[in-house]
């Protein structure tokens, strides 16, 4: 998620500006850069690298900075903002994803601009150029009305002591100082110079001066707004006031969920025709996803698929196969996925690997990539970049079998509609946060759980259990429900609480007598299911919103990182940094 700031006041810019950038670092970049006017002149640096490999000396007190995360345009010089026009006459930064980007610059090309990044947002500068008949604000409205998508844009003019802003479906908030004045991706960025803040809203305009700060509609008409005193720390407000990264990333989904179909529905996307068999490699919660596409493989396209954890599969024998080879890695730098990816190209098999990160190694190592848009996680417990390789698979698994004819045009419109619904399902489970309070306060008195469930459900349990123990420390298990009784049905008794997915597929029956051995044993159960009916059979239950049992994984998954994060919560548990572990395994 890309960082922007802009300065107008008294102090140096370059100053306020690198401050602003450094206090924005934690929301994820891979390039930076600064534009710093100086009477008539445009003073610009940018990279790629990291907020302190940007030495500028720059003079001025009116300036604009950026940190990016890459989503169109691999990260390096060219891509990184600030971008300017053909003159050099106006500067801008950008956050978002400017939809109708290609059709822009091509209208722009024809004209005459010369472009020199792969993003979408150099058309914006291009555009006031375009638009500039001596009035920048001018020009800056009427880019505006030509932009579609998510933006937040902070823009200034060579000589004017001015800055322009605008914000759709992208953050940006204003900073009132004395004599000087903010605007940013975020408070943190200008919270140690003022407290004092404005929250522009979708489809307003601010021009920002020294002295004086306008908001407008895009249509022009001037709106009042409120300053809101901010009484938080700069830590809290990193956090957005949510008091872990953790939590805060876990109510991201719905937005997360939405961006990845939205962004993953602008091209096509299928898997080749070839593909026989599916082997999808990763690793910890990456590879909960994979099982979860192997379940929806042989639903919905009839072929075999294997999952293999990335450790395992890079010392595999050489087995007589021509698989399809789908690598899952938020972090795209997970070591033994990356080894993974060498080996299945070494025997000459197809790749297809599934990323959070645009630019990242394994990028490099594949045949074809599909991106998740979750932003950057801070957390060490991956939430937001499961739930969207959830989808990115169940949608890329859906338009293949559309393509190979394996579903009806009925069952596809179906499924996608029930697909278009995940977020606002997850959504109303965050509603219920309070109750799963309650449930974490029994749960941190216990040493050991077992997660149930069969199915497709299957991997929500294993992933509720990672959470689990990953974040509280406490010894949580997943086990199939029906193998419960080949073995840990020996552990179960009233120290063992189990958690049980139940949801109303073909296993749904069976699951409700998995939990009467349970419940025979003494465990406590908690449910959570569709279906009131599972109450009889629990001593909790955790009821989801009505759904096919399909897109019920995604709010039973978020209900579980809920669980796992209020128990270490009541543990008082490292929640964000948990001890022994890395966000990113980058060494075997
Ligand atoms: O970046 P990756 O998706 O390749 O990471 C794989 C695992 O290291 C990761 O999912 C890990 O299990 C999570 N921290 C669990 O929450």
């Amino acid at each position: 998620m890309c960082g922007i700031v802009g300065y107008v006041g008294f102090r140096a810019a370059r100053v306020v500006l690198f401050n602003a950038l450094k206090r924005m670092e934690y929301r994820g970049y891979d390039s930076v850069g600064m534009a710093v006017l100086k009477d008539d002149v445009i003073q610009l640096s940018k990279r790629r690298g990291y907020v302190d490999s940007l030495h500028v000396d720059f003079e001025g007190t009116v300036g604009i900075a950026h940190t990016r995360w890459a989503t169109h345009g691999k990260p390096d010089d060219r891509n990184a903002h600030p971008f300017t026009d053909c003159r050099g006459d106006f500067a801008i930064v950008h956050n978002g994803i400017i939809e109708n980007y290609s059709a822009l610059r091509k209208m722009l090309a024809g004209a005459g601009h010369e472009f020199v990044s792969d993003t979408d947002s150099e058309v914006i500068a291009h555009l006031l150029e375009e638009h500039y008949d001596g009035d920048f604000k001018d020009a800056f409205f009427k880019m505006v009305s030509e932009l579609r998508g998510s933006f937040a844009i902070v823009a200034v003019h060579r000589g004017e002591r001015r800055i322009m802003g605008a914000k759709n479906e992208s953050p940006l908030v204003v900073g009132i100082g004395d004599h000087e004045n903010f605007v940013a991706s975020d408070i943190p960025a200008f919270l140690d110079y003022t407290n004092r803040v404005i929250s522009l809203s979708d489809g307003e305009i601010c021009e920002i001066t020294e002295d004086r700060v306008k908001v407008y509609d895009f249509d022009g008409h001037p709106v009042a707004k409120k300053v809101q005193f901010i009484d938080w720390s700069v830590e809290d407000a990193e956090r957005g006031g949510f008091e872990h990264f953790m939590l805060k990333e876990i109510y991201e989904q719905p937005r997360a969920l939405e961006e990845t179909l939205h962004n993953l529905q602008s091209r096509e996307v299928k898997l080749p025709g070839r593909t026989e068999k599916i082997s999808f490699v990763a690793c910890g919660t990456s590879y909960h996803a994979s099982l979860f596409g192997k379940y929806m493989v042989e639903r919905y396209l009839g072929i075999p698929a294997e999952t293999h954890y990335g450790s395992e599969y890079r010392y595999r024998d050489k087995v007589r196969e021509n698989p399809l080879v789908v690598l899952i890695t938020q972090s795209g730098e997970t070591a033994d996925t990356l080894a993974s990816a060498r080996i299945a190209r070494r025997r000459n098999f197809r790749t297809i690997a599934i990323t959070n990160v645009l630019g990242s190694s394994i990028t490099n190592y594949v045949d074809a990539v599909f991106f998740t848009s979750a932003g950057p996680e801070i957390g060490v417990a991956a939430t937001k970049t499961f739930t969207t390789q959830m989808i990115a698979l169940h949608y890329l698994i859906l338009e293949t079998a559309l393509a190979w004819r394996r579903i009806s045009r009925t069952v596809y419109d179906r499924s996608m509609a029930a697909l278009r619904d995940v977020p606002h399902m997850v959504d109303r489970v965050l509603e219920i946060d309070d109750r799963i309070m309650g449930l974490a306060q029994k749960l941190a008195k216990k040493h050991d759980m077992y997660y149930i469930a069969r199915g497709m459900s299957y991997p929500v349990a294993l992933e509720g259990a990672l959470k689990m123990k990953e974040i509280s420390y406490l010894h949580a298990e997943a086990y199939p429900a029906g193998e419960l009784k080949h073995g840990p049905l020996a552990l179960i008794d009233e120290d063992v609480p189990v958690i049980a997915v139940v949801l109303k597929d073909k296993t749904y029956e069976k699951m409700l007598s998995n939990l009467r051995e349970v419940s025979a044993r003494g465990a406590y159960v908690i449910a959570i299911s569709t279906e009131e009916e599972v109450g009889d059979y629990a001593d909790s239950l955790l009821i989801l919103p009505e759904s096919i049992p399909e897109t019920g994984v995604y709010p039973a998954t978020v209900l579980l990182q809920l669980l796992a994060y209020h128990t270490a919560r009541v543990l008082g548990r490292e929640i964000d940094k948990p001890k022994n572990l890395a966000k990113s395994v980058t060494v075997e």
